[in-house]
């Protein structure tokens, strides 16, 4: 029998809309890897704010990115980045890091330093014998992997997103940074074209997982 193809499956979609609890059920479900980027942009927030280092100022930003070192180690079957060989905590679903995220994430160079690490996640994959990777953002389908093998937008009216997020006991500006998401110069938050668009509003998780788990099976007997 040949071998299972490597694939990817990049989901995107606004602030709490479902992607990290479907990502993880499908990691799970088809043995890939499971990478979360918002963790990541959160990682370097948390930093840059530990650092002092101000969203406005571009040389000390620049002088910050530069010395930043990034690993990855695995988190059961989410890779986590460390950074100085850190992993993060739970501070990065803080308040502060809710209300600073998208002030940084818009800046090109942030995004610049995190393009060749999430790509090479594809490489932590493989060296750990998944059969694939499934990564949520805001951009893995438009820019990260445009060419991944699924690509899925995930949409939630904002109330029921709201409600999700307080039923998780999280305190979170989701409009707002879905606002500055998409509207923001760089990578901002689209629907790809040709991505398949999923409304959850009115769905269970266990209902989106299985429209895209429908589409994806064939590909991963
Ligand atoms: O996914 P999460 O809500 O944790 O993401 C936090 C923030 O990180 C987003 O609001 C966005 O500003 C940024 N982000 C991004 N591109 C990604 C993932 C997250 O700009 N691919």
């Amino acid at each position: 029998m040949p071998a299972s193809p490597f694939i990817i499956i990049a989901i995107d979609g606004g602030a709490a809309s479902g992607k990290s609890s479907s990502s993880k059920i499908l990691a799970e479900k088809f043995n890939l890897l499971h990478v979360d980027t918002g963790s990541f942009y959160r990682h370097i927030t948390y930093e840059l704010l530990r650092r002092g280092v101000a969203h406005t100022d571009a040389t000390a930003l620049n002088a910050a990115l530069a010395d930043l070192k990034f690993g990855t180690q695995l988190n059961g079957r989410s890779a986590q980045m460390l950074i100085g060989g850190q992993p993060a905590g739970q501070e990065i679903r803080s308040q502060d890091v809710n209300s600073h995220v998208s002030h940084y994430a818009a800046i090109p160079e942030v995004r610049h330093t995190l393009l060749a690490y999430q790509r090479d996640q594809v490489n932590v994959a493989k060296q750990h014998n998944f059969r694939g990777l499934v990564m949520e953002g805001r951009d893995i389908g438009s820019v990260i992997f445009p060419n991944a093998d699924f690509r899925f937008f995930l949409h939630a009216d904002p109330a029921e997103r709201a409600k999700r997020r307080a039923a998780e006991g999280g305190q979170d500006s989701i409009a707002e940074r879905d606002r500055l998401d998409s509207s923001r110069k760089a990578a901002p938050l689209v629907v790809p074209q040709g991505a398949i668009d999923i409304d959850s509003t009115f769905i269970s998780l266990d209902q989106v997982v299985e429209k895209m788990s429908a589409l994806i099976a064939p590909k991963l007997p």
